[in-house]
């Protein structure tokens, strides 16, 4: 059910968090499913409802900075760097877990991914929680996030006990994630924080590419996928060259993505773009993607992972 952010639904909202109940709060970057990251009941009910293998851990939510260490057993010094640059904002860091978050939520690591979302009612909540919440995208696994209330409704109605509904998500694409603790910081996932900005922040290297073995859902070849199928193509001319030819080999309807829109835009659009094609029973949509600048660069990831071959 959706409510409107009052103070009346909120502690309604933190009623259901403490018992052990799951609340969809909006957040800048897309809508999140949450639970009290203590109660391991509730933990597990959202991989139930998600459809999420349980080795993909969940980022921990809190509702000020200076929790870090409540969560965490030894905090880097470019932790408290980072939040003072980026929190509250899009930007999730993978940091020693001092093991107090349910079991589930690191899914047996021995780190916790930590983000302060930059969204007034989610902060509101958190404030009158009092504790932290464990919040994967409100929607199924693999499939493309929620950045409206409507998008969660549509998505998890009837195993939701309650929606807030924050309006439409500022940024529209989830946080970056970045593992610190390791010589080198390692973007895990791209995001709206770029990994030039933690880079001139900190005053060193960063890996801008995740490498290694995947250990975020972000990292996985397929992932954020619409039903119908995408192609991704660098040009316009050859994209209308695909279109036809999808319609000729009998794989429409097809429609070509191609805005005349800045890498913000996209990203502020990206997921209702992808839910529209699906709406429209589209049966594949030909992409034309923005540049790599700024945000652009995770739309484009977003993009080729919608793209990868499913299994
Ligand atoms: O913007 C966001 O980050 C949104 C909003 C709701 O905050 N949340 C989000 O959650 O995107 P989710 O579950 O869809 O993605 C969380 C990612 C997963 O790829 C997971 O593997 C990674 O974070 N992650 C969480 N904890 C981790 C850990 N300890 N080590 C490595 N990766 C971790
Ligand atoms: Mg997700």
């Amino acid at each position: 059910m959706i409510r409107r952010p009052t103070a009346e639904s909120i502690a309604v909202a933190v009623d259901i968090l403490g018992n052990g109940g799951l609340v969809a709060v909006p957040t800048e970057t897309v809508y999140g499913l949450a639970a009290d990251a203590t109660n391991r009941e509730a933990v597990r009910r959202i991989f139930a409802v998600k459809d999420r293998p349980m080795g993909h851990p969940l980022i921990v939510h809190l509702g000020r900075s200076a929790q870090l260490d409540r969560w965490c057993s030894d905090v880097p010094d470019d932790a408290r760097t980072l939040v003072d640059a980026f929190w509250p904002g899009p930007l999730t860091m993978i940091m020693p877990s001092n093991g107090k978050v349910a079991p589930e939520v690191t899914g047996g690591r021995t780190t916790v991914g930590l983000r302060m979302p930059d969204h007034p009612v989610t902060l509101d909540l958190l404030d009158a929680f009092g504790g932290a919440v464990a919040a994967p995208s409100a929607n199924r696994f693999g499939k493309v996030s929620p950045t409206t209330a409507a998008h969660v409704e549509r998505d998890l109605d009837g195993d939701v006990d309650l929606i807030l509904d924050g309006g439409p998500c500022r940024i529209g694409v989830e946080s970056t994630i970045v593992e610190l603790g390791g010589p080198i910081p390692q973007i895990l996932r791209l995001g709206a924080v770029t990994a030039e900005q933690i880079a001139g922040v900190l005053g060193r290297e960063v890996l801008a590419e995740p490498v290694g073995p995947a250990r975020a859902s972000g990292m996985l070849d397929s992932h954020y996928a619409p039903a119908c199928a995408v192609h991704v193509v660098e040009d316009r001319d050859e994209a209308m060259a695909l279109v036809a030819q999808l319609w000729n080999r009998g794989e429409g309807p097809v429609d070509l993505l191609d805005p005349e829109a800045t890498g913000d835009e996209w990203a502020h659009e990206l997921y209702g773009w992808l839910r529209e094609a699906d709406e429209r029973r589209l049966r594949s949509l030909v992409v034309v993607p923005p540049s790599a600048d700024g945000v652009g660069a995770a739309v484009r990831d977003r993009l080729a992972k919608a793209a990868a071959p499913r299994s």
